[in-house]
């Protein structure tokens, strides 16, 4: 059987959260696609600090140069935020070798260079676990829904502020309690102010932007609107009139029209709209039973009209699962 080398570059929730899957599944796995996956290498920080999650056998090395210049085929970066992650990505594709990256503030803020870097090598950068976790949303624009003209995407991008508004308002705890226990369950980034202001969903949301509408937005070009300044009284109020209070991040096209009216000129010339706030939706929209750290995805094609997609957003598991769907397509076609 081929053995195909792969290195993690972390070791945290994502990138142990993948190697877990592969550690209990790796016969599963080598069986679907006749192809055995070796973990050569993990870049860590601290060679001494004891590992929560299997390393399964890989070399720990604290030199992103040694797994760049050994024979790995697959660098997975999980790595977290911008910098070393889009410099060691950008090195890896650059070095013909396929990047899977669960990080989306790296790819939202460099994604034109990125995507370049993987074209220019003839290499794949995949990235489904950087928006919507456990959700195959990506795969599912970038594949059986390819033929439509987008007109809107529209989703619960984040885990951690819907789990927060969730717990809030039915178990009415307080605000800082909640988070503690996002951050506990391996939800919340690394610095919460991320999630509870909208950054994250907004570097989820531009990359939807890339994908449905071929246009890049930088994150911070998305206006938004985070949790932070919701209150208690502002969920009873809600509920009070049937609705819940969520952090929605939406692309839609300017122009307003039924679909069965819709141009049918180039879509992606029309111009777009985009933003991430709260809002207060009632039972009768999609999203509304999308609670704790589920997240939900609504995009509006011409063809297809409406596609909702749900799963969970965040945790190690739901989000490795994604990373280790990744890592098998690309070791599937080698
Ligand atoms: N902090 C993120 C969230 C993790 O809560 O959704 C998954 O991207």
């Amino acid at each position: 059987m081929k053995k195909i080398k792969i290195a993690f570059l972390g070791h945290g929730n994502v990138g142990g959260g993948s190697c877990e899957i592969l550690s209990e599944n790796m016969e599963l796995i080598s069986k679907r696609i006749d192809k055995e996956i070796i973990v050569s290498h993990i870049l860590v920080s601290n060679m001494d600090k004891p590992r929560k999650w299997p390393t399964l056998g890989a070399k720990l090395t604290d030199s992103f140069e040694e797994i760049l210049n050994s024979d790995v085929e697959i660098v997975v970066e999980a790595l977290g935020g911008i910098e070393p992650a889009a410099s060691y990505m950008e090195k890896a594709l650059k070095s013909g070798k396929h990047v899977v990256t669960a990080n989306k503030a790296a790819l939202a803020a460099k994604y034109p260079v990125l995507m370049a870097a993987a074209k220019d090598s003839g290499v794949s950068l995949l990235f489904e676990a950087s928006v919507g976790g456990g959700i195959p949303a990506l795969s599912a624009i970038l594949g059986n829904l390819r033929g439509n003209r987008f007109f809107e995407v529209s989703g619960i991008l984040n885990g951690t502020t819907n789990y927060i508004l969730t717990k809030l308002g039915n178990e009415r705890l307080a605000y800082e309690d909640v988070l503690k226990r996002a951050q506990e369950l391996c939800f919340a980034e690394a610095d919460p102010t991320a999630d509870v202001e909208g950054i994250d969903a907004a570097n989820k949301l531009s990359i939807l932007i890339s994908l449905c509408f071929d246009k890049y937005v930088h994150p911070e070009d998305i206006p938004r609107k985070g949790i932070s300044d919701i209150t208690l009284d502002d969920i009873e109020a809600a509920k009070s009139q049937g609705k819940k209070i969520k952090l929605l991040g939406t692309a839609r096209v300017k122009e307003s029209f039924e679909l069965t009216d819709a141009p049918k000129s180039a879509n992606n010339s029309l111009e777009i709209d985009y933003f991430v706030e709260p809002v207060a939706i009632d039972e009768t929209h999609p999203l509304f039973n999308v609670d704790n750290e589920y997240n939900g995805i609504l995009i509006r094609g011409d063809a297809v009209e409406d596609v909702m997609m749900y799963g969970k957003g965040a945790g190690p598991l739901p989000t490795g699962s994604a990373v280790v769907g990744d890592i098998l397509k690309i070791a599937e076609n080698l």
